[in-house]
């Protein structure tokens, strides 16, 4: 047994929204040097602070603290995640991707302000994260190299290898069919990767050894790959209202997914399946993985 104490649910979505709400402050004034446009500014907030379940930065914090580490030191990061996410999802929304009208229980960005600021409002985002990491880290000169290793796992997992990567298959299969591997990259690419790279960074920020980062790593994969199916599976058959967002969506666009090349029952298996492999991967961290098994538990059980 354990007497490590963990930060409640709460408190830990208390702390990410605050952090949120500093990383990208409102603007005075309509334009400032030194400052964004408030137009700009405006955009972004519009998305970051809609109320997401924020599950990447929570699943980065929960891994510090699994590892005794400092949740302010990591504050920066697991917004950064958040920000690069949300930056994602408006770039997805738009017309020439899935042309989505409804994200987070609101018109999505582009409705709001326009493609042109939206797509300024992802690029902002997307920078933003960096630059918050990147100063974060010249705060702590004495952990400069854990740092910088940390935001370069982030940065190749978000990246052209990565979630931009599987964006790109997953826009260039629309409407051609596929098989299993070429599914398998997409799902990898585009959405695991994200969930691999919180785990990655809190353990590097940590000081991990490397067997605990094979493990973090194949948890964030398979509770990413299985976060995935469960996203499809909520497409054809979830509630949108719960979920904030339109479902019947894949389908009108053909996009290649584990129920439509599968079928349901086959793909409800394959997230049962995943999600075994995830959990048994964070044995070797006993009890102290409680709080990151049960972000797993809640994001493969899902109904929104
Ligand atoms: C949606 O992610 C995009 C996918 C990878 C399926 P989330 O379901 O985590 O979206 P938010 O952050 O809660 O809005
Ligand atoms: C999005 O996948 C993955 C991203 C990198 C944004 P989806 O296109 O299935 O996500 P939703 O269903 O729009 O949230
Ligand atoms: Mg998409
Ligand atoms: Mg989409
Ligand atoms: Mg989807």
């Amino acid at each position: 047994m354990t007497n490590k104490t963990f930060v409640t649910h709460e408190a830990l979505l208390a702390l990410i929204e605050e952090g949120l709400n500093a990383a990208v402050p409102e603007a005075a004034a309509p334009y400032a040097h030194g400052h964004p446009p408030a137009l700009l500014a405006e955009a972004m907030r519009y998305s970051l602070l809609a109320g997401g379940k924020r599950l990447r930065p929570a699943l980065l914090l929960r891994t510090v603290e699994m590892l005794g580490g400092d949740l302010q030191e990591a504050l920066a990061m697991a917004c950064a995640l958040e920000m690069i996410h949300t930056y994602s999802l408006i770039h997805d929304d738009l017309p020439a991707m899935d042309n989505d009208d409804f994200r987070r229980g609101r018109p999505t960005n582009h409705k709001v302000y326009g493609e042109g600021i939206a797509i300024l409002a992802g690029d902002g985002l997307l920078n933003s994260a960096f630059e918050g990491m990147l100063c974060n880290a010249l705060r702590y000169p004495e952990r400069l190299q854990r740092h910088v290793a940390a935001i370069e796992a982030i940065a190749r997992r978000a990246g052209v290898t990565g979630m931009i990567g599987g964006q790109c298959l997953d826009l260039s299969s629309e409407g051609m069919g596929g098989d299993e591997s070429l599914l398998s990259y997409i799902h990898l690419h585009k959405t695991a990767r994200l969930f691999i790279a919180p785990v990655v960074a809190g353990g590097l920020l940590c000081g991990a050894e490397s067997k605990q980062l094979s493990a973090l790593e194949v948890y964030g994969r398979n509770v990413g790959l299985a976060f995935q199916i469960v996203d499809d599976l909520l497409d054809l058959e979830g509630d949108a209202l719960a979920m904030g967002k339109a479902t019947g969506a894949d389908a009108k666009l053909g996009k290649l997914t584990w129920p439509a090349l599968l079928g349901v029952e086959t793909a409800r298996q394959k997230v049962a399946d995943l999600r075994r492999e995830a959990f048994g991967a964070l044995e070797c961290f006993g009890d102290a993985a409680k709080e990151l098994l049960g972000i797993g538990d809640r994001l493969t059980s899902r109904k929104a």
